[in-house]
């Protein structure tokens, strides 16, 4: 046990966690002592706690931060999902915290909106959502950046989006939104790269209508016009050549899980149409090698349920979309079992950068970080199975995927899930971003 991570503060801790963590390069065993504000005080051994869980040879690792999910709350005619089912979801899945996005009916692109959305949270959610807008009017942004938590900008139409970003718009409104501090997401797709797409009728065809060129395109444009002050991240990237050109221009990103582990194939239905589509062996094998490389700097679900009866209907008029939020870590951490992935990778791409890219004091297990913490028993595997998981939309384009899903998760020390069920209560808060220097 080390007893270096910092000064306890002394005086009981509300609680300690003991079990294993990744510290210095392995799995050590350590305490984590809690403080009464929720907040991990200390790591090493503990004198005095009120409160001792110990999980024994079990692995504490810091709650996830999923960036990017749709639980599409107002739900509209066709929503199948909402913040409460969602939410829940996330807990299960390991995930403490999501960035919701704006695309709902009404689009959330005005304050009242805004507002409308953070009474939808309040009560409701299991876990910490981050709201994103949709920059409406130019004179509103100001205000509308005062109360979002960050801004997403679709460059293509997709669900709910007819009237995407043109492109002589993009400059003017990338200046006024470098301006405001907010953490900027940009679905990157170039729609005069599309080959009519309404001739696809599997996800292989739909590969090639919505090609990775389009996505070249949309990044280009994008890095030509975004000014330096912007804190600009671009959305499930599915192509490994934007892997070194972001990296490269310091551009922060995601990766999904459906882009690094499902390949675009002729004789799949349309749950497997997604925005950007599913890609081809040589892209997908390129992305997962520079994951495990640690060359992503975020892995985000882009969970977008829709009804099963559409998904399964005729593929021109089926919604784009997978869900993702539940399965999201289970399925690396079952891909770090195997040995596929080391685990720091995982812990880099869905817990701290993430917790990083929105300003939240989450992610580490570390003095000072909130303690949001899972529990994972790495001999507990389990094969994802749409009738076992939460998503109200019942199904999953994972089914018979080999997962680990945390045993348990600890939200500011109190526990939300044990034995793998949600046991918690809707105490999940809207969160914005804090940039001041964040606990190391
Ligand atoms: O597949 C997608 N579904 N891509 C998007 O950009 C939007 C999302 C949704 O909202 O369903
Ligand atoms: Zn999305």
């Amino acid at each position: 046990v080390r007893h270096d991570d910092g000064p306890d503060p002394g005086g009981p801790a509300a609680l300690v966690l003991a079990g294993r963590a990744w510290r210095g390069g392995r799995l050590e065993p350590v305490e984590i002592a809690v403080g009464e504000d929720g907040r991990i005080r200390s790591v090493g051994r503990v004198r005095d706690a009120g409160r001792r869980h110990d999980v024994g040879d079990r692995v504490i690792l810091p709650a996830a931060t999923d960036l990017h999910v749709h639980f599409r709350d107002p739900p509209g005619p066709t929503g199948v999902e909402s913040i409460a089912t969602g939410t829940v979801q996330a807990a299960l899945g390991g995930v403490g915290l999501v960035g919701e996005m704006p695309n709902t009916s009404p689009e959330v692109s005005s304050v009242d909106a805004l507002d409308a959305k953070e009474a939808r949270v309040r009560g409701r959610a299991a876990v910490d959502v981050l709201l994103y807008a949709s920059p409406g009017s130019p004179s509103a942004l100001g205000a509308l950046a005062a109360r979002a938590g960050a801004f997403k900008l679709y460059l293509s139409p997709t669900t709910g989006i007819d009237r995407p970003v043109p492109p002589e718009e993009l400059p003017g409104l990338l200046g006024r939104l470098a301006g405001l501090g907010l953490p900027v997401t940009v679905h990157a797709e170039d729609p005069s790269r599309f080959l009519d797409p309404r001739k696809a009728e599997n996800p292989a065809a739909w590969n090639r209508a919505r090609p990775p060129a389009a996505e070249e395109a949309a990044v280009e444009r994008l890095l030509k016009a975004a000014p330096p002050a912007l804190r600009v991240h671009v959305a499930h990237v599915t192509v490994p050549s934007l892997v070194t050109k972001l990296r490269s221009a310091g551009v922060s990103f995601e990766a999904t899980p459906h882009h690094l582990l499902l390949e675009a194939k002729a004789k799949a239905d349309a749950r497997f149409k997604v925005n950007p589509p599913l890609r081809g062996p040589a892209e997908r094998t390129g992305m997962w090698e520079a994951f495990r490389a640690g060359q992503i700097p975020c892995v985000a679900s882009d969970h977008a349920p829709h009804a099963l009866d559409r998904k399964q209907g005729p593929f021109d008029l089926a919604p784009s979309g997978v869900p993702g939020v539940e399965t999201m870590l289970p399925l690396l951490l079952a891909e770090v079992r195997r040995g596929e992935v080391p685990l720091p990778v995982v812990l880099s791409s869905l817990c701290d950068r993430p917790a990083r890219w929105l300003g939240q004091p989450m992610g580490r297990i570390a003095p000072g970080h909130r303690a949001n913490l899972l529990v994972v028993d790495f001999r507990a595997r389990s094969t994802v199975r749409a009738d076992r998981l939460h998503a109200p939309a019942g199904w999953t384009p994972f089914e018979g995927r080999e997962a680990i899903f945390p045993v348990e998760h600890w939200r500011d020390g109190e526990r939300i899930v044990a034995d793998g069920e949600f046991v918690g209560r809707p105490g999940g808060t809207v969160v914005r971003p804090d940039f001041a220097p964040q606990p190391p």
